[in-house]
């Protein structure tokens, strides 16, 4: 009995694989990716191809930020940008707010050519800026509101160093004389409009940005070191509006608060009181929405629990793609390694080779890589990459020509993946390292992860991932891992900490809640009555779970590992399914088959494929008994030989 459904596990899992190999993701698409920024928003989307055509040499000058798309700063970032993109849509002729996707292998080189170091980046670009300039750093800020406040303040300093000269005068209006404001302004200018604030204040400016596009106007600041003009206009208070006519008639007017839109407000009534002619949707930012928060329900929870994957399957080609990006995107993207940063990548090779599961090729492959790298002191990003890819060439097939993931996928492009990947990826290791040389008395309970922190304090694209992982690392690795046993346990813990902050986050996929792992479900010994962690029960989890001959190895094509295999059938993968914990696994299966968000038609698809799996195997049962008992009897031979 439990071999048939051990069949019918292999054969689910492998209709999960060949449903998601008519998808057709090689790794080159895995490492193409969709962005987060679509057609709904007012954000630029540039790439490598058309990045230096836009930025370079344009009247206006660029906000751009460089984003990856996995990262979850990135993808909390990203509803702010598109706010602040609509917010300042009718700057646009001073100012374009564009994006660029890192995480895209296409416009990898290009965010190492750039010294992207973190995600996300936001750099200037000054008008008529020359190919070859890299940008100024833009502080994010904490709010849509910060950002632009910086980004005022760039926009001034362009113009008070000489650029930007047909942009909108944003300079303060220096004289005490008002005649001096009809000076080099079209004959047709009608109004002046004064904003009279203190020198630090973003208002006038934004104001002036908000509605240059008016005709027949000029809007000017005038701070309050003016002192002359502010008393000759009455002016006391600051932020104040005073209009004047061309006839010198002054007008003060009344703004109720200080801020933006009412000034902008103001200013158009004003205007359409005295019938000048405003252009459509002027100076009415529409703020972007999109909904910040992602809701988990209770029964997505519930339903999650019960999910196959929630019961510890580790991919082999999870595990793949993850050091395929690592080594291909993540570490390539720096420009220069070397210090600390090659220190720590030379440590990660060093526990790839060592404990990393993967075949001959493989090992073989990271074996190479370790060796070319451990004896230099300097190494660029480029450099690296192309020894990497020789070595492939060199060695191929070294990885498996993943087909997208299998247990890190999410329920949409934006979720899991590679974060997902590194994390199996490091328990994977730590768990091996134990498993394969725990009893040695020499053994170092925090190679591993030492090696992972170097790695994701140096390497890792997520910044702020990175700060806290520092910061955990920092308050109790040393101090907690004195045994080989631990170092998994810190991990396990360090994980948990991270899941529990991340309960309710934008960035979590619905059909994949963050939960304390593992579940009550999955594990009902690993919490004692009162609810606490029974650590003996996790540990053995952990090491059931991570341990080299659990990892399944669906996906991986057979004849990309071994040498004469003629033709790999897909139906024909080996599953290396998981030994002990096997019943309970089953039985969820058994009850609940829809834990991959299967549909209709994929089950009826399935059920199809297992119905005509289990009438073929029957067939060939029928004709190997019928045929032996038989065998001398040719007519009866001759009438099975046609089924
Ligand atoms: C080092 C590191 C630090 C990170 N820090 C942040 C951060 O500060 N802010 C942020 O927004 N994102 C952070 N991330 C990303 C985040 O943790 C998730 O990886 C991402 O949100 C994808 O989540 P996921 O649902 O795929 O599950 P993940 O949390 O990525 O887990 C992957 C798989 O590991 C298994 N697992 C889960 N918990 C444990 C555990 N405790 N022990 C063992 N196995 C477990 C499960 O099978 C799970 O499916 C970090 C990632 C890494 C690698
Ligand atoms: C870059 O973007 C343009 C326009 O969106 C698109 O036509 C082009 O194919 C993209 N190039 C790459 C390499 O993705
Ligand atoms: C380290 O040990 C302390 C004390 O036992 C514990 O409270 C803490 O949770 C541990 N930290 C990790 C990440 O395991």
């Amino acid at each position: 009995m439990s071999i048939i459904i051990r069949f019918q596990l292999v054969l689910l899992l492998t209709y999960f694989v060949v449903s998601l190999k008519l998808e057709d993701k090689s790794y080159n698409d895995l490492a193409k990716s969709h962005g987060l920024y679509g057609s709904d928003t007012k954000v630029i989307v540039l790439n490598v191809t058309n990045f230096k055509k836009s930025v370079y040499g344009t009247s206006n000058a660029w906000l751009v930020e460089f984003y990856n798309s996995w990262c979850g700063a990135c993808q909390r970032f990203a509803p702010m940008w598109s706010n602040l993109a609509a917010d300042v849509h009718d700057w646009r002729d001073v100012i374009k707010i564009a994006a660029l996707d890192c995480a895209d292998d296409d416009n990898n080189p290009f965010c190492r050519e750039y010294e992207i170091m973190h995600y996300p980046s936001l750099r200037f670009f000054s008008a008529n800026s020359k190919v070859g300039i890299l940008g100024t750093e833009v502080e994010k800020g904490k709010t849509e509101e910060d950002i632009r406040h910086n980004l005022v303040h760039f926009l001034k300093k362009e113009q008070l160093e000489g650029r930007g000269s047909n942009w909108p005068n944003i300079i303060p209006y220096r004289s005490n004389d008002v005649l001096n404001l009809w000076k080099n302004v079209p004959e047709s200018t009608r109004f002046a409009f004064l904003i009279f604030e203190e020198k630090e204040s973003y208002l006038g400016t934004e104001v002036i940005l908000d509605l240059h596009s008016i005709k027949n106007i000029q809007i000017r600041r005038v701070i309050n070191e003016n002192e002359a003009l502010c008393k000759l206009m009455g002016v006391f208070t600051f932020p104040s509006l005073v209009v004047l006519e061309r006839s010198q008639n002054v007008f003060p007017l009344k703004v109720e608060e200080n801020s933006r839109v009412l000034f902008c407000k103001q200013i158009k009534s004003f205007l359409q009181e005295h019938k000048v002619l405003l252009p459509e949707n002027i100076g009415n930012p529409i703020a972007y929405s999109s909904s910040t928060k992602s809701i988990v329900s209770t029964k997505q929870r519930e339903h999650f629990e019960n999910a196959v994957e929630q019961f510890g399957l580790v991919f082999q080609v999870d595990l793949e793609n993850t050091i395929q990006y690592s080594l291909k995107s993540e570490i390539p993207v720096r420009k220069f390694i070397s210090g600390h940063p090659l220190e720590a990548l030379k440590k990660y090779l060093s526990v790839l080779v060592k404990y990393f599961p993967t075949y001959a090729r493989g090992r073989m492959f990271l074996e190479k890589l370790k060796f070319k790298v451990q004896d230099l002191s300097t190494l660029k990003g480029q450099i690296f990459l192309e020894i990497v890819e020789s070595l492939e060439a060199e060695m191929k097939p070294v990885f498996s020509n993943s087909d997208g993931w299998l247990g890190c996928k999410g329920s949409e492009k934006r979720y899991r993946g590679y974060p997902c990947g590194l994390w199996i990826t490091f328990h994977t290791l730590t768990t091996n390292a134990v498993i394969e040389n725990g009893n040695d008395p020499n053994f170092n309970s925090l190679e591993v992860l030492e090696a992972m922190l170097g790695y994701i304090t140096h390497f890792f694209g997520c910044q702020e991932c990175s700060r806290h992982f520092q910061e955990m690392a920092e308050k109790s690795m040393r101090q907690n891992v004195t045994s080989p046993e631990q170092s998994v346990l810190w991990l396990w813990s360090a994980h948990n900490m991270v899941n529990k902050r991340l309960v309710a986050d934008l960035t979590e996929d619905p059909q994949h809640p963050k939960v304390q792992f593992p579940t009550e479900k999955a594990c009902p010994a690993c919490r004692g009555p009162d609810g606490r962690w029974i650590t003996e029960q996790v540990l053995a989890y952990l090491k059931q779970m991570y341990s080299r001959h659990s990892i399944v190895h669906v996906g991986v094509m057979e004849n990309q590992r071994v040498e004469n295999v003629a033709k790999a059938d897909t139906l024909h993968v080996q599953a290396k399914l998981i030994g002990t914990g096997m019943n309970y696994k089953i039985g969820m299966v058994d009850k609940k088959r829809l834990g991959w968000n299967f549909n209709i038609f994929d089950i009826s698809l399935c059920v199809v494929l297992y119905a005509g799996s289990a009438v073929i195997l029957i067939l060939v049962f029928i004709k190997f008994i019928v045929r032996k008992r038989y065998r001398k009897k040719a007519y009866i031979h001759d009438l099975l030989g046609k089924v």
